[in-house]
């Protein structure tokens, strides 16, 4: 498991759904709208923090894949769409549904283990891949095979919250870039993908896209954060010194004074990035095909993506 616990997924989210850059949801939701259900696959999904932002710009009758490979996540997920949801209307093994702002939201709940590739889930009708807070934790290889699978099927991409390396925080310490270099350092290493990307991620995906053909947005989405989120930024105090730790670059004694200063930061800004990619009209696919195809459901989509051609390799 990579070990993110829902209590620090918790304290992230809102911070999470205030720096997501709406500009780009709203162009990724343009893109699905008219799908009835949109089918949307979300990979690495937490406890639904990607579906409770995303849900309300949608169209009326959404269905959800939710992928992760912690069960125990899974599980919060299920209790915190139920608590957030207007109400409950089914909640069965296989899958919730629930309402909420005028949606019915249908969601099913995968337990999958994303690092072989992510194939076995576009069996399934989507309409819409999308991830937050997950791309920074894959290798440039995986995100090479992930884009040449989702532009083989022709469908459309979004993401947001991908780290991009920006990490300044107020007042300055001494320490700041020695800590900010361990910190990077200990983005780059195996989060269970092989050696990750890290900050270079959101790059990897917009040269790989556009050599698929595709169009691709970006939008930088930064927490901002101020003595208004002290705990978010407590939390992020440890979690950083505790990450810089296990690089051994610096002594426990500096990383305890650093940790201490920066628990009581006046403020911090975070950079993160979001990426639409969509594919081009002419495009071959499921999702590019005409509408009253696509409406012929799991099997119209299938045939529809066997017909694409592979796309070039990514140069990146
Ligand atoms: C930073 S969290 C983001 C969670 C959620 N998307 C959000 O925005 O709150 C990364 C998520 O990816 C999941 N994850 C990481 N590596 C994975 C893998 N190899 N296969 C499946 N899920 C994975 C974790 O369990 C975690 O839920």
């Amino acid at each position: 498991m990579s070990g993110f616990s829902a209590d620090w997924l918790a304290l992230r989210e809102p911070a999470d759904h205030a720096a997501r850059s709406r500009a780009l949801l709203d162009r990724a939701a343009a893109a699905v709208a008219g799908r009835q259900p949109v089918h949307v696959l979300d990979l690495g999904c937490g406890t639904g923090s990607n579906l409770r932002a995303m849900a309300v710009h949608l169209g009326g009758n959404q269905h959800w894949q939710l992928v992760d490979h912690d069960p125990l996540l899974l599980a919060k997920a299920r209790a915190e769409l139920r608590r957030w949801a207007d109400a409950v209307l089914r909640d069965g093994e296989d899958m919730l549904e629930l309402s909420f702002s005028g949606r019915r939201i249908a969601i099913s709940f995968i337990a999958f283990e994303l690092s072989g590739g992510v194939g076995p889930l576009l069996v399934e009708p989507v309409d819409l891949v999308t991830a937050a807070a997950l791309f920074d934790l894959a290798s440039p290889a995986w995100i090479t095979a992930f884009v040449r699978t989702v532009a083989a099927a022709g469908l459309p991409f979004y993401t947001a919250l991908t780290f991009d390396g920006r990490y300044d925080w107020e007042p300055s310490h001494p320490d700041d870039a020695a800590v900010r270099r361990a910190f990077l350092a200990h983005q780059r290493q195996d989060k269970g993908f092989g050696p990750a990307a890290g900050p270079d991620a959101t790059a990897l995906l917009a040269a790989g896209f556009r050599a698929a053909g595709y169009a691709v947005s970006e939008e930088q989405s930064p927490w901002r954060l101020t003595g208004r989120e002290r705990a978010l930024i407590a939390s992020l105090a440890d979690g950083t010194a505790a990450a810089a730790g296990e690089t051994g670059q610096l002594s426990d004694e500096r990383l305890a004074a650093w940790r201490a200063a920066r628990r009581l930061a006046e403020s911090c800004l975070i950079g993160h990035a979001d990426l639409l990619a969509l594919p081009s009209a002419g495009q071959c696919g499921g999702w590019a095909a005409s509408a009253p195809a696509r409406r012929h459901g799991a099997r119209s989509r299938a045939r529809g993506r066997r017909r694409c051609a592979a796309p070039p390799a990514p140069r990146a």
